[in-house]
């Protein structure tokens, strides 16, 4: 079927791809539709890929699981007359038109099966795509040494062509079942970081509950007429606070202080809480680990009932054991720390100890706040270590049995939390 096309007409739409969601990965932006010399039928439609991705193997693996033809690496379809030119890039098989009314028909479409001539180079390219996918795979797995397993890039969330993390290109990475923008300023939210959420929530619905001890009350930890109040260091995209708010806020009344040494980390965290609808519960704050105390916003913000915290605990000397992806892409800042790994524990800690020793008025912590940490494996006992005179009263696992999270209080709590840790 071929479609008159009118000049005049501006608002349609080009599908690529049997699935709408392949405009994730796939923005495209209509160069040129030209008419045939024979009066007004298409002819010849230019499209590129907004993407830089575009071109990697990853989105064409994801052309093929959709069962759409990729052939070549031209970024510019062809002419359709020529579309078994090997510099195709992507073959347009259907065109709708938004606002088919005016040409007077009924949802004129323009449907075109996989020519079949396509077939044998379909199963050529398949074959390059899979020795390719293959030899990176290989050259991927090499570069990952010395990082947790679980705490690093997986080969898909990876493009091989660019050597890049997929969330960089997509400028977007899902955690806790949210979707965060995020760029490289930011460190890319890990799975193993939703541990922390997971367990605040247990905390939080343990406050709820007041059953934590029966001097509770008398402590006046949290009462639960007033805000409970979170303090995420060191928040990054904002994902954690972002989180914990989002999961409890239909059921407490929750507000949340994030704070960062990193400009353009807060100016994510923002847009973040904003994109998620909870601005109005959160605020961020430019603030060092190390002079948490000094700054007036952040004493007035609080006090904070818990404290989550992601640091940096990478050692600086396994810095080139890192693989390649994160020591190129994310920012040092976010992984790297001095002392072993362990000098952000160490400066929270005297910030947040000596917290206790002021006037109530400007204590950053409430009397049986709880702080919740991620620790790197094989990290806890060192971070129990440097946390003399708090209780440690919660400890989580990850799969492999490893403590990666560790939480104190400077009250006695039996938390009640369940072992299992997915
Ligand atoms: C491991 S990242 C955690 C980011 C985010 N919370 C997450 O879990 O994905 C550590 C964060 O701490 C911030 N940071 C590093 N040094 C800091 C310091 N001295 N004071 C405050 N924040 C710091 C970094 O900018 C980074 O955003």
């Amino acid at each position: 079927m071929i479609l008159r096309f009118r000049n005049e007409m501006i608002d349609w739409e080009i599908s690529v791809g049997l699935d709408k969601d392949i405009h994730k990965y796939l923005e495209i932006e209509i160069v040129k539709v030209s008419s045939s010399l024979h009066s007004g039928k298409i002819s010849c439609i230019n499209i590129i890929s907004k993407k830089s991705c575009a071109g990697g193997l990853i989105i064409r693996k994801y052309l093929y699981n959709y069962e759409y033809p990729v052939i070549g690496n031209s970024k510019l379809t062809k002419k359709l007359k020529n579309c078994s030119d090997k510099g195709l890039f992507l073959t347009l098989f259907r065109i709708s038109f938004l606002e088919y009314g005016i040409l007077g028909l009924e949802n004129p479409e323009f449907v075109c099966e996989i020519p079949s001539k396509f077939s044998k180079t379909i199963v050529r390219e398949e074959s390059f795509f899979n020795r390719k996918l293959e030899e990176s795979r290989k050259e991927f797995e090499n570069s990952i040494v010395g990082y947790p397993e679980n705490d690093s890039h997986t080969f898909h969330d990876f493009d091989p062509v660019h050597k890049k993390p997929l969330a960089y290109i997509s400028e977007q990475k899902e955690f806790c079942g949210f979707k965060f923008h995020l760029n490289e300023e930011v460190l890319i939210p890990r799975k193993s970081t939703e541990i922390l959420v997971r367990t605040s929530n247990q905390i939080l619905s343990h406050f709820r509950n007041s059953e934590i001890s029966p001097n509770y009350k008398d402590i006046n930890a949290v009462n639960h007429a007033e805000k409970t109040r979170i303090l995420d260091l060191g928040t990054g995209s904002g994902c954690i606070l972002i989180s914990i708010i989002k999961m409890n806020r239909e059921s407490m009344n929750i507000a949340g202080t994030g704070i960062d040494i990193s400009n353009k980390a807060l100016e994510i965290s923002e847009k973040n809480s904003d994109d998620l609808g909870v601005k109005e519960l959160t605020n961020f704050i430019k603030c060092d680990f190390s002079n948490l105390l000094n700054i007036t916003e952040l004493i007035k913000s609080g006090p904070f009932d818990l404290v989550v915290c992601n640091p940096p605990y990478i050692s600086i000397e396994k810095k080139s054991k890192m693989n390649l992806s994160s020591q190129i892409y994310e920012p040092s800042v976010a992984l790297y720390a001095d002392d072993g790994g362990y000098e952000y524990y160490q400066q929270i800690y005297s910030s947040l100890n000596s917290s206790q020793y002021e006037q109530p008025s400007s204590r950053l912590l409430t009397e049986g706040s709880v702080l919740l940490f991620e620790v790197g494996k094989g990290m806890a006992d060192e971070v129990i270590n440097i946390f003399k005179g708090w209780n440690v009263v919660l400890k989580r696992n990850d799969h492999q049995g490893n403590v990666r999270c560790v939480g104190f209080s400077k009250f006695k709590y039996r938390f009640n939390l369940s072992d299992a840790v997915d």
